[in-house]
């Protein structure tokens, strides 16, 4: 399910424009085709270059500057696009929208629109709870306008109440939500990431290239899908605060929460890069050099796979293999041994602490090539895979 959905990004005279940059980051970092308009107040906030230099396209903001060829972009811009989203919203545009005024270019796009809208608002305590704005709200419910927002908080003019705009990570949560498929509605999925550390002395460590991106990728997909997420993980990655995250650093804290978690679940997703090996013991203070060679004796970790194989045979188990030769020789034989429903395969150099990856996927029946893509892109066809599996 590769994305490209084009979306309008309406931004509008307020504080939060500088929310909407993030946000466009974002939202191309998510493979979304952004088209930013702007109202004139709202480059007053923030320049057109910043938003074209994010999205890289033109941002349009004028009635009158219009580059197409028949000068209708108020007209034909939202027909090519899935949704608007106007990111701020402020109190004015609110009731523009509202009453169907058309007397700027977004205003004329948002009335001339062939998709749903969507609006994120911000603005003053004060200016959210006027009656008047409460109207304009309610009557845009009723007329379908989908609401993201407002959170309660401290505001840019220092007030403390409902009005701030919600942040962009939220938003862009809200906004993939909205697009995708609830294909693990209600399913219980518990996945782990990053990578580990055994500590040696208690300054060093032996750790691994993992940063934990392909399971947060996979984390925030599922939730998108509707799943319930738990992640047990040593990454400091932002996580959404609708995913249930457990911080852990080595191989028994997080075969621990592993343990304690599994039995609730529907699905397992092991894609942390644990450790193979641990320090027989952990030296105290930190290790001084005198020049001579110093001898490390190492003990195996415990195999958490293995272990919630064993012990949950009912969940849905899927492995990574991280190999750096004989990948699907070595795939397989993981399939087999810990008793895996599937198995995604990835060549350490092509995968580990990159942007991209190119994995394969084997269960029992079949090997599936999967095209070289983002982390995002790869953890929604992974889901999809798995989510065919267990429907
Ligand atoms: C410094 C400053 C901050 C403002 N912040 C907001 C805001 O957060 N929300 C809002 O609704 N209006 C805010 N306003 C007022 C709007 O910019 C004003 O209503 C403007 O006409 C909105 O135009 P637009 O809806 O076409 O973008 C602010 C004005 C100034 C000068």
């Amino acid at each position: 399910m590769s994305n490209s959905h084009r979306i309008i990004l309406g931004v509008t005279g307020g504080i939060a424009a500088y929310k909407a940059a993030e946000l466009t980051r974002l939202l191309v970092k998510y493979q979304y085709d952004v088209q930013v308009v702007m109202t004139e107040s709202a480059t007053k906030f923030v320049a057109p270059l910043t938003f074209q230099a994010l999205s890289g396209k033109e941002v349009l903001w004028s009635l009158w500057s219009d580059s197409s060829k028949n000068g209708m972009s108020h007209i034909e811009t939202s027909r090519k696009s899935k949704l608007i989203i106007i990111a701020p919203a402020s109190a004015n545009f609110i009731a523009k929208l509202t009453h169907g005024f058309s007397d700027d270019l977004l205003s004329s796009i948002c009335l001339a629109r062939t998709c749903p809208i969507a609006v994120a608002p911000a603005m003053n305590m004060h200016m959210w709870s006027n009656p008047a704005t409460q109207r304009n709200i309610n009557q845009l419910k009723k007329d379908g306008v989908i609401f993201f927002g407002p959170d309660s908080g401290e505001q840019a003019c220092g007030d403390i109440g409902l009005g701030r705009m919600i942040e962009s990570e939220e938003l862009l949560e809200s906004i993939n939500d909205y697009f995708t498929p609830k294909i693990l509605k209600n399913k219980k999925i518990l996945i782990t990431s990053g990578g580990t550390i055994e500590m040696i002395d208690d300054v060093r460590g032996i750790a691994n290239l993992s940063s934990g991106q392909m399971g947060s990728a996979i984390a925030h997909s599922a939730l998108s899908m509707g799943a319930k997420v738990t992640l047990v993980t040593s990454s400091k990655n932002k996580n959404s605060k609708h995913i249930q995250t457990i911080y852990v650093k080595n191989v028994s804290e997080m075969h621990k929460e592993v343990m304690g978690h599994a039995g609730s679940q529907d699905i397992f997703i092991s894609v942390a890069a644990i450790s193979d090996f641990t320090p027989e013991k952990i030296l105290k203070g930190k290790i001084k050099k005198d020049g001579k060679n110093f001898t490390l004796k190492l003990k195996p970790t415990i195999d958490i796979l293995s272990d919630v194989s064993k012990n949950y045979k009912k969940l849905f188990k899927v492995g990574f293999a991280a190999e750096s030769e004989n990948l699907i020789e070595n795939a397989k034989k993981k399939l087999i041994s810990k008793n895996l429903d599937l198995v995604v395969a990835n060549l350490v150099h092509e995968s580990m602490g990159l942007e991209d990856a190119k994995v394969t996927l084997l269960d029992k029946k079949d090997i599936i090539d999967l095209p070289k893509s983002n982390k995002i892109n790869l953890s929604k066809r992974i889901l999809e895979e798995i989510a065919g599996r267990i429907n």
